[in-house]
């Protein structure tokens, strides 16, 4: 059974585990990795063996020898950030690795402001990663971004004329600041600009040549609730992670996308500010901090935890037309005593069952739990739904019920291995049966 493009969304908060599901379908039949947003405030964590990757601009198919890597005209890429990647990870990228002539480029000085205006936000800001992303946004809605195809040495005297431009623009934020201060890290930035000349190419092109195919994995970054426009505004990211961004972010018409597949969590975290009403500042949520081990991949800041919001998944699997879930990290449950699962919400003396749009209204939400009891078997070694406990499956049934699809995958373990199929979806993703024991060649 052959698959189709499949585009892998986060549903929730981001880090739902986005990058292990993408490193195992990329081991199956797809032969580009797509990412169509969001720069390096992205951190995608992959266990391979015994080794750790740590992914933040690249996409996780850079693991798999062979497989080609896009990064999309809807991204916003610091040249720094990713030649550091490159070297860090040790891998031969070079005619695996494509840059949209039409990405953005995150510039030395959007950090800086990034870090100047967050005041705007209130105390404590949006709590971004500090990487620049909102003000590299700003600056391609502003019309006024350094775009990749700048670089394009082709062009009538065309790095030196991309040069002048940065030192023009460096001039003018970095005026107050001695020239030392700022200088070297000018010279940096246009040496690592220079050394991702050789993958910029018209990526839009490219991929309208091969998407008949159905070989293409979208790999979204962020999540849902982080969307600009669907998320929990001001706090979000400035991007669409959601599979809106997929066409504008890779110039791909909407029937390129044939298979959407929704990552969750079995619980819910959030990193950075903003409405969490499921979060649990308890010993539950302490517990799932610990045994889930959940600090930021990018940042390294704790993410807060709680109990999974059917509420906002039922809405993201709406809005992304989500055909299926891969549910993770089942096994950092195991131990509790009960599990929570949010199935609406209280206002006011109301029910509500969808969530509200102001994000103090949303805060200012109870949940209304439903529970299943706790399990404490070890899970980690379960390659068959059927093993797993009883309560563990109720939980599963509950997550799809909820969430208004079906659950296709189960991911009990960090290991690219520790992964089940569910045998009561066998009607969606057909092609994913086989697909296991492929990915593990
Ligand atoms: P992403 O941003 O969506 O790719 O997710 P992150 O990589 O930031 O965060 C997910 C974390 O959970 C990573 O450290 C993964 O190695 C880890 N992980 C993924 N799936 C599982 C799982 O099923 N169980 C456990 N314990 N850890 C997992
Ligand atoms: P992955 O791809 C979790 C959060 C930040 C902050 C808000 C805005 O690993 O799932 P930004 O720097 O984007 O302007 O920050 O978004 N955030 C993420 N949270 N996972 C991510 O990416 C995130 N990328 C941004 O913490 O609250
Ligand atoms: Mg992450």
């Amino acid at each position: 059974m052959i698959p189709e493009n499949t585009a892998v969304i986060g549903l929730r908060y981001g880090d739902e585990g986005k990058g292990k599901i993408v490193d195992i379908l990329s081991g199956y039949h797809f032969d580009y990795v797509v990412r169509y947003q969001g720069g390096h405030n992205a951190g995608h964590t992959v266990q391979v063996g015994e080794r750790t990757y740590k992914l933040h601009l690249l996409p996780s198919g850079i693991l798999r020898p062979h497989k080609k890597c896009v990064l999309g005209n809807g991204m916003v890429i610091d040249p720094k950030a990713l030649v550091a990647e490159i070297d860090d990870l040790g891998i031969d990228v070079y005619r695996r690795l494509y840059i949209s002539d039409c990405a953005t480029m995150i510039m030395p000085w959007h950090s800086a402001k990034e870090n100047r205006d967050s005041g705007h936000y209130g105390p404590g800001g949006v709590g971004s990663t500090g990487r620049g992303i909102g003000p590299a946004y700003e600056d391609k809605a502003g019309r006024r971004a350094f775009k990749m195809w700048e670089l394009d040495v082709m062009r009538e005297n065309g790095f030196d004329k991309f040069c002048l431009r940065v030192w023009q623009e460096a001039e003018k934020f970095y005026r107050p600041l001695p020239a030392r201060k700022w200088h070297l890290e000018i010279e940096n930035f246009l040496a690592a600009a220079r050394k991702i000349i050789p993958y910029i190419c018209d990526t839009r092109r490219l991929l309208n040549e091969k998407y008949s195919q159905g070989k293409i994995l979208f790999e979204g970054a962020q999540g849902h609730m982080l969307d600009i426009d669907h998320g929990t505004y001001p706090f979000v990211t400035s991007s669409n992670p959601t599979v809106g961004g997929i066409c504008t972010g890779t110039g791909l018409p909407p029937k390129a996308i044939k298979n959407v597949l929704g990552v969750v969590k079995a619980y819910d975290t959030r990193v950075g500010n903003g409405p969490f009403p499921t979060e649990d500042t308890g010993p539950a949520g302490q517990y799932l901090l610990k045994v889930g081990r959940e600090q930021g991949t990018t940042t390294g800041r704790d993410r807060r935890c709680g109990w999974f919001d059917g509420v906002q998944a039922h809405e993201a699997v709406m809005i992304n037309g989500v055909d299926a879930l891969a549910v993770m990290k089942l096994d950092v449950l195991t131990g509790l005593p009960e599990v929570k699962i949010c199935i609406g919400y209280e206002r006011n003396g109301h029910s509500l069952h969808h969530p509200p749009a102001d994000p103090d209204e949303l805060a200012r939400c109870k949940p209304v739990y439903d529970s299943v009891p706790g399990w404490t078997e070890n899970i980690t070694e379960v390659r068959r739904y059927d093993d797993l406990p009883g309560s563990a499956q109720k939980l599963l049934w509950w997550l799809g019920n909820r969430s208004h699809a079906p659950v296709k995958l189960v991911s009990v373990g960090p290991e690219r291995s520790q992964v089940i199929l569910n045998p009561n979806a066998k009607h969606v993703f057909p092609w994913m049966e086989d697909m296991l024991q492929m990915a593990e060649s």
